[in-house]
């Protein structure tokens, strides 16, 4: 079990907050504070990095934070998120992928690509979703995946690991939660299958499990290896509370170095995390609380800290080893840095009246952009008009896209 800090040090953020974490394969992270999982929508359309994708991850290395989580890297260009993707593999860039590495793995700062597959959720213009079980509801078709095809998703998220090694990045992060491909195993609202890999939540889990496996097998034994996943879905019929604890305790029987608790879909109609208006939380720390009690992987928890005495409060309790922070840190690169200095300083969350569905995500989007062109000072949208310039982004993107990986899936 992870050492709490003396009673002495729960009043002073930056004893608590300014620790190191040694993770289990032995790497340790400088600090308590992890820049969580984005998509930044900032690949160039072909899944390679750009200028301002490098200089945005340069901000938060610089900024203090402990590890940054790219979010949504695929291995399978046949099943991305959005169009502004990474993708690691045979057709990389790789001159552009080393430049994203120089500029980011600096100040003992780690960077972990997020290993994605969107699964049901796949970039429908780019896309033919797949994902555990047949779906056809208003918002959201898609077909099952054969048993073959699911006996490649390990392999796929090895050679994908590997590369990541291979590349300079200093570890991985499975994406296991929101609703995407390895969340639609967990979830039983996605996952009908009557075979190995669907029933009971020890099934669902399987291919997880696997893929860890896979992966580390791919890495070595002193590469990080982290994953997200849902405390719940936060939908009806969907993964429960009880069931994700059996993620957990499972997972904690591999080699896996981190555990982010995350929660909510991008399912149609429900509620994502990074929806979530000001002061509504932070989320998932009852959970974590239990998930502490069921095994001795590090545990972060990501989801409505936006002030420093949250962050503190959950690592000084010993409910949590690491706080994921996402807007927070789109509202401050440097937030970090602030928050292990001795004045401190919470960010100030905008409020937006009504906004579009989507819109206050796009909106931090296009203030990620904004960040990787220095240039926030002169950000003004509002979601309406982030929303738009996102979309319209992303159409162009497709282009290319479909040019690169010539898409035409199963
Ligand atoms: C612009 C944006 C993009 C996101 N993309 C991802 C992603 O690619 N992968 C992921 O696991 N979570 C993603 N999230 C969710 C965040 O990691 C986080 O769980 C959520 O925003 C709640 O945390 P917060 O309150 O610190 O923002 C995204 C959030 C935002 C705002």
């Amino acid at each position: 079990m992870t050492k709490q800090p003396m009673e002495t040090e729960r009043s002073n953020p930056r004893h608590v907050l300014d620790r190191p974490l040694e993770l289990p394969c032995g790497a340790v992270l400088k600090n308590r504070i992890a820049k969580s999982a984005m998509s930044d929508s900032l690949g160039d359309g072909a899944g390679n990095p750009t200028e301002a994708q490098g200089r945005l991850y340069q901000r938060w290395a610089e900024g203090g934070a402990a590890v940054s989580m790219i979010g949504e890297v695929q291995g399978d260009p046949r099943f991305p998120e959005k169009p502004g993707n990474l993708v690691l593999g045979a057709h990389s860039d790789t001159q552009a992928i080393q430049s994203l590495v120089n500029r980011a793995a600096i100040n003992g700062a780690h960077l972990w690509p997020q290993l994605g597959h969107a699964g049901a959720l796949s970039h429908l213009p780019v896309s033919r979703p797949k994902g555990p079980s047949v779906l056809d509801i208003q918002g959201l078709q898609c077909a099952a995946m054969s048993i073959e095809e699911i006996q490649e998703l390990p392999g796929m998220y090895a050679r994908t690991a590997g590369f990541a090694k291979n590349a300079g990045f200093t570890g991985v992060h499975v994406h296991a939660g929101h609703g995407f491909l390895l969340s639609q195993f967990l979830s039983p609202l996605f996952n009908h299958r009557d075979d190995a890999y669907g029933g009971s939540i020890e099934a669902r889990c399987d291919i997880v499990l696997e893929i860890v496996g896979e992966v580390r097998r791919a890495v070595g034994p002193s590469f990080p290896i982290g994953i997200r996943i849902n405390a719940t879905d936060k939908l009806e019929g969907g993964l429960t509370e009880d069931d994700a604890l059996e993620v957990v305790r499972l997972l904690g029987q591999t080699s896996i170095d981190l555990i982010d608790i995350s929660g909510g879909t991008y399912f149609p109609g429900a509620k994502a995390s990074s929806e979530g208006v000001a002061n509504d939380g932070p989320y998932f720390l009852d959970f974590a609380r239990r998930a502490k009690q069921v095994t001795e992987v590090p545990l972060m928890v990501t989801g409505g800290f936006d002030k420093r005495k949250q962050a503190v409060d959950a690592v000084a309790s010993g409910t949590v080893d690491m706080v994921g922070l996402a807007r927070a840190m789109v509202l401050n690169p440097r937030l970090a840095e602030v928050w292990l200095t001795e004045a401190g300083g919470d960010p100030d969350f905008p409020v937006f009246e009504r906004p579009p569905k989507g819109g206050v995500t796009a909106w931090y989007t296009m203030r990620l952009t904004a960040l990787g062109e220095d240039r926030e000072d002169a950000f003004a949208m509002d979601p309406q008009a982030a929303l738009k310039i996102y979309e319209e982004r992303d159409e162009q993107r497709c282009i290319k896209w479909r040019e690169k990986f010539s898409t035409t899936p199963n």
